[in-house]
């Protein structure tokens, strides 16, 4: 076999057999194969997408390039969840303990951030103690004890997928759908829940800007998902604005708390009610009704927010501070962005929104970044929201960047108005089985 052969068969458009998938990303992730003969086969991929078998097969052959997680000495059924990546995402923090005292499994492998969209395991770390690095045998004895445990993702599961993304990332390759469908999916089937939920975002601010291609990314996963043996459901939803109010590693814990204390109950509540009901629903809690009312018990009965304090302490984190959201440190400094004429806000640009939030601190521009964990964005509008000249729209925080003007222009120029009430898209746009 030869890396020109495969290339070109893609190229036009010919169908590649599981031999040769397999040879080129083997020989990939062992050096043999370089990175210009790759970036070329990725490239062709964008212009000519793998058939929905080619895609299987690529998911499964890069699942298998590194070590396989058993869950199997965890009681009961274990479900995951994924985000495709938001801005002001913060659900996993609310639905893992919703559906631990619902009953479920929830062994959660998170990510940090990088560019403009943040990562839970940074957010995590904005807990004083919280431990993001534990042994396998710990992480299953916290899921075993607590329900649930959220951790990085460690040791070497799908090093093809490490080198493969490095490469999209600054060859244009990104936004394919069957490159996204199988970095996610070989990643999430070497994870080993019994059930996965997909959260695929789609708006300003996500891989899909339009429902088309979010559909097309969710059938996809799915089908893969459940060929590989995995029950999976997706939900497509809206990110055209930020998800909640905050936008920041502390700053979105403490918003998860809100949500969880029941003191907060908007959009991102509504959100985290349907996920969770779907996640139960997944895991053979009952009917859809049944679960949403489980985890509606859950956040209202105050055990929710309980759990997510036991499962920080269970980490090595301060769970006062869960408790407590006092004790995060505030923020040195601040800047509101006002608005100096009325009418409605029609569109708030996440990605926008997101690039301001690293200027203020709370992201990264390259992986050795240091991040702000009290940096970030509270939003005080939506879209939707009548406003008047004067107006607050939102907040932007730092402990290290003094001067916030330039955060602040880039921040108030994602905010869209217009002088008619406009259509707000439901969180929740549909939902893939
Ligand atoms: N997230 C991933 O893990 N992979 C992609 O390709 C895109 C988003």
């Amino acid at each position: 076999m030869n890396a020109v052969d495969i290339i070109t068969k893609t190229k036009r458009k010919e169908r590649l057999t599981k031999k040769e998938i397999d040879w080129l990303i083997n020989g990939y992730v062992e050096g043999t194969i370089p990175d210009y003969q790759m970036s070329a086969w990725l490239m062709a991929v964008c212009f000519n997408p793998l058939s929905d078998t080619e895609t299987l097969m690529l998911t499964e052959i890069m699942r298998d390039s590194g070590d396989k997680l058993d869950l199997s000495s965890i009681e009961g059924v274990t479900v995951d969840k994924h985000s495709t990546g938001g801005i002001g995402d913060k659900t996993s923090l609310i639905i893992a303990p919703i559906c631990a005292v619902c009953g479920l499994k929830v062994p959660k492998m998170s990510g940090r951030g990088l560019g403009f969209t943040g990562g839970t395991i940074d957010k995590l770390e904005s807990i004083d103690g919280f431990k993001v690095n534990v042994e396998f045998k710990d992480y299953v004895d916290i899921i075993n004890k607590n329900g649930a445990a959220i951790i990085a993702q460690s040791g070497h599961l799908v090093p093809a997928d490490k080198k493969l993304y490095a490469l999209r990332d600054v060859t244009g390759t990104v936004d394919s759908i069957p490159l996204i469908c199988s970095s996610i999916m070989s990643k999430k089937l070497a994870t080993g829940a019994d059930c996965l939920l997909l959260d695929v975002k789609c708006g300003t601010g996500a891989f899909m800007k339009n429902q088309d291609d979010a559909r097309q990314l969710a059938e996809l996963m799915v089908q893969v998902g459940k060929k590989a043996d995995k029950l999976t459901r997706a939900m497509i939803t809206d990110m055209n604005q930020p998800l909640g109010n905050a936008v920041g590693n502390a700053l979105e814990v403490i918003e998860a708390c809100n949500i969880l204390s029941g003191k907060q109950k908007d959009r991102l509540y509504d959100l985290c009610i349907q996920l969770a009901a779907n996640m139960l629903e997944l895991g053979g809690k009952g009917s859809y009704e049944k679960c949403r009312r489980a985890a509606i018990e859950a956040v209202d009965s105050g055990k929710a927010l309980q759990k997510l304090a036991d499962i920080v302490e269970a980490q090595g984190g301060k769970k006062e501070m869960i408790l407590d959201t006092s004790l995060f440190p505030t923020p040195v400094y601040s800047r509101e962005v006002k608005t100096n004429c009325g009418g409605y806000i029609c569109g708030i640009n996440s990605e926008e929104i997101g690039m301001a939030a690293l200027m203020t601190g709370a992201g990264r521009k390259s992986k050795e970044d240091t991040i702000d964990s009290s940096a970030g964005i509270i939003l005080q509008k939506h879209v939707g929201d009548k406003i008047h000249s004067g107006d607050t729209i939102m907040t932007l925080y730092s402990s290290t960047v003094k001067d916030l003007t330039a955060a602040a222009e880039r921040a108030a120029k994602a905010v869209e108005l217009s002088a008619e009430i406009p259509n707000v898209r439901s969180v929740v746009l549909e939902v893939v089985q």
